[in-house]
C-alpha cells in the first residue's frame, strides 16, 4: 500500500541528517484537513541547526524534492511543513487495495518470523466463570486474531486454574457428602457449594483440614482416586466454559493449566535455590523482592505446598524453551499487577534468553461494575456469565420482534446482535478502565455500540442490495470521490492497517474498536449527503463501490474484535 508518510520523509531525509524511520515518528496528521494531510514539525530541528523553526521549514520547502504527482502542495504554516496529498490518488490506491486484498484488506506480514502467546480466559475448574473472565476472553480473543492478521505465528493459551491446595479440599468434600449434590447438572455451582462446606469443616476441625493435604499431596503423586475425582471435576468444569467459549466463539491452541506445570516445579525451585536468591520466612520459600519495591514472593507455602506463583515461574520457563516466543501476553485483571511484576522479576533467573525475558507483558484490564437493579439475576446477585449472554440475546430478540417482526434468520441475528454487543462494550474504551455495564448503553442502535456498527454494516448491505448487482473497481472514476465526506471515508479507511498496528504495539483493542465507531460516522455522513441509486451509472457504481469498501472493512475489522455481522437489524 502507498504509504504517504514514508514518501514524506525519504524527501526530508535527503535534505537534513536524520534517517527516515526517526523522521515518521515526528510526522503528524493535523488536527484539520485545511491545514493539509501530514506536518512536519521542524522544532525538534531548531536545537541542531541553531535556527528559528519557521526559518527551517521555509528553507526545507526549497530544497525538498518530492513527486509532486503523489504531493500536490507543501506549504509553510509557522514552524510546521504542511503537505497536501494528491486525493485522487489516495482514493484509488484505497480502493484498488481493497479490491485485491477483500476482506483480507489491512492484513500485513509485519509479524512474519515473530512468535506472541497469549494468554486469556483462565477461569479456575469448579469455581465460576465470573464476569472479569468474560473480560479476558474477549479481550484476549481479539488480541489474537489482530496478531494473527498482522502475521505474527500466535497461540491462544487458556491457562486453567486446575491445580492448588483446594482441590484436596474438594475431593474430601465429595468423598463425604459427593451423592447428595448432583454435579452433573450444575457442576460448578454444586462443587461450590461442597467447597464452602468442607472449607468451613476444616475451620473448626484441624484434623480435616489435615487429611484434606493429604488428599493434595496424593494427587500430586498421581493417586488414583484423587486423580480420578480431579480429572472429573476438570471435565464437568470444561463443558460448562465451553458453552461461554460457543456462544462467544472463542478457541485456543493451547489448554494447558496450571495442573500441566505439576511435574516442572521442583526444577524451577533448584534453579532458583542455585541461584542463590531463595530462603527460608516463617517456614516457607520465599524470593525476597523488597529491595525492588516488591514484597516478597512466596515459592512454597510452609505446609510444603506448591503455589500459583511457582506454576507460572514454571509456565515461563516452559513457553520459552518450546515457543522461543517474542512476547508472552497475560490478559488479567489489573488486581494482579503486582503478582506479575513479581513473577516477571524472578523469572531473570530462570536462564531463559533475554528476548523471552523482554517480552513478558501482564496486559491489564479494569473492572466491570453492573449498574444493577435493572440486571434480572436468577439467585442473588451473583451474574453467571452465560446468563448475562443469554440475557443479552433474548433482550435483542424482543427488540426485533418489536422492530422488524418479519426479518429472516431472526434467531441467528439477534445471537450475532446480542453476542456482538457485549463484545463491543467490552473494548470501546480503554481497556485498563473499569467499565460500567447498562443495559440501555450495550444495546442500543445509537452511540458507540456494537449494534451501531451491524446497523451501518446492514444499511451498506441494503445499499447495494437494491443495486441488485456488485460494482466493480474497473468501472469507477475515482475523481467522482474527492468531496469531503467521501474522502473522510477513505481517509479512515487507509488508516485501517495502521490502527491494527498501533494496537498490537500497545495491545489495546480498543483502538480498533473506535476506528470502526468512526468509520460508521463517516459512511453514515457520506450516505446521508451522496445519493448512491443516481442515474448516472458511473457515479452510482463509484458510490457504491466505497460502500462495499466499507462493508468489508467493518466486517473484517469487527471480526476481528469477535464480531459477526448479521444479515439484518
Ligand atoms: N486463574 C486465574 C484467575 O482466575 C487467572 C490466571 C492468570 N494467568 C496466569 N498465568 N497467572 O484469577
Amino acid at each position: 500500500m502507498l504509504n504517504f508518510k514514508e514518501v514524506i520523509a525519504e524527501a526530508i531525509a535527503k535534505t537534513i541528517e536524520l534517517d527516515t524511520k526517526e523522521i515518521i515518528t515526528y510526522i503528524e496528521v493535523p488536527p484539520s484537513k485545511e491545514m493539509g494531510d501530514y506536518a512536519f514539525p521542524c522544532f525538534k530541528l531548531a536545537k541542531i541547526l541553531k535556527k528559528a523553526p519557521p526559518a527551517i521549514a521555509n528553507e526545507l520547502k526549497e530544497k525538498i524534492k518530492i513527486d509532486d504527482v503523489l504531493i500536490k502542495e507543501i506549504r509553510v504554516e509557522g514552524g510546521y511543513l504542511n503537505f497536501f496529498v494528491n486525493n485522487e490518488i489516495l482514493v484509488k490506491n484505497v480502493l484498488e487495495q481493497i479490491n485485491q486484498k477483500q476482506e483480507n484488506y489491512g492484513s500485513s506480514d509485519i509479524g512474519n518470523g515473530k512468535t506472541v502467546l497469549v494468554e486469556y480466559s483462565s477461569p479456575n475448574i469448579a469455581k465460576e466463570f465470573h464476569i472479569g473472565h468474560l473480560r479476558t476472553t474477549i479481550i484476549g480473543n481479539a488480541l489474537y486474531h489482530i496478531y494473527k492478521f498482522l502475521g505474527y505465528n500466535t497461540i491462544g493459551i487458556n491457562h486453567l486454574g486446575d491445580y492448588g491446595t483446594q482441590f484436596g479440599k474438594l475431593i474430601e468434600g465429595y468423598k463425604r457428602w459427593g451423592t447428595e449434590y448432583d454435579i452433573e447438572a450444575n457442576p460448578i455451582e454444586e462443587l461450590t457449594k461442597i467447597y464452602i462446606r468442607i472449607n468451613d469443616l476444616c475451620k473448626e476441625d484441624e484434623e480435616v483440614l489435615d487429611i484434606c493435604r493429604d488428599n493434595f499431596k496424593k494427587l500430586e503423586d498421581g493417586d488414583n482416586y484423587c486423580m480420578e475425582l480431579w480429572n472429573w471435576f476438570r471435565d464437568v468444569s470444561l463443558k460448562e466454559f465451553q458453552k461461554m467459549y460457543d456462544l462467544l466463539d472463542v478457541k485456543f491452541d493451547s489448554l494447558k493449566g496450571e495442573s500441566f506445570y505439576a511435574d516442572k516445579m521442583d526444577k524451577i525451585e533448584d534453579i532458583l535455590d542455585k541461584a542463590k536468591v531463595t530462603k527460608e520466612s516463617q517456614g516457607a520459600k520465599i524470593v525476597d523482592l523488597e529491595d525492588k519495591g516488591l514484597g516478597v514472593c512466596i515459592i512454597r507455602k510452609s505446609d510444603g505446598s506448591t503455589i500459583y506463583a511457582l506454576r507460572d515461574l514454571a509456565a515461563i520457563k516452559y513457553r520459552a524453551e518450546t515457543y522461543d516466543f517474542d512476547k508472552c501476553l497475560y490478559v488479567v485483571a489489573y488486581e494482579q499487577a503486582l503478582h506479575f511484576k513479581q513473577i516477571f522479576e524472578v523469572a531473570k533467573y530462570l536462564e531463559i534468553p533475554e528476548k523471552c525475558l523482554n517480552g513478558l507483558e501482564h496486559v491489564q484490564y479494569g473492572m466491570t461494575r453492573l449498574s444493577t437493579g435493572r440486571m434480572s439475576t436468577r439467585k442473588g446477585n451473583v451474574i453467571r456469565v452465560r446468563d448475562l449472554l443469554e440475557e443479552s440475546i433474548s433482550r435483542i430478540e424482543k427488540i426485533i420482534e418489536e422492530k422488524n417482526p418479519e426479518m429472516k434468520d431472526k434467531e441467528e441475528n439477534a445471537k450475532k446482535i446480542g453476542i456482538g454487543a457485549v463484545i463491543f462494550n467490552n473494548l470501546c474504551n480503554t481497556i485498563i478502565k473499569d467499565q460500567i455495564f447498562d443495559w440501555e448503553t450495550v444495546l442500543s442502535f445509537n452511540g458507540e455500540t456494537g449494534p451501531y456498527i451491524q446497523y451501518v454494516y446492514v444499511r451498506a448491505k441494503s445499499v447495494l442490495d437494491k443495486l441488485g448487482y456488485i460494482p466493480e473497481f474497473k468501472d469507477i472514476d475515482v475523481s467522482l470521490l474527492t468531496d469531503v465526506s467521501s474522502m473522510k471515508v477513505i481517509n479512515t479507511l487507509y488508516n485501517f492497517s495502521n490502527v491494527l498496528e498501533n494496537v498490537v504495539e500497545k495491545n489495546e483493542p480498543s483502538l480498533l474498536a473506535r476506528f470502526l465507531i468512526e468509520l460508521s460516522q463517516n459512511y453514515t455522513d457520506f450516505y446521508n449527503e451522496n445519493k448512491v441509486m443516481v442515474d448516472d451509472k458511473k457515479l452510482r457504481d463509484t458510490r457504491a463501490y466505497l460502500t462495499l469498501g466499507v462493508q468489508t472493512v467493518i466486517k473484517t475489522g469487527a471480526g476481528l474484535l469477535g464480531i459477526k455481522m448479521p444479515t439484518e437489524m
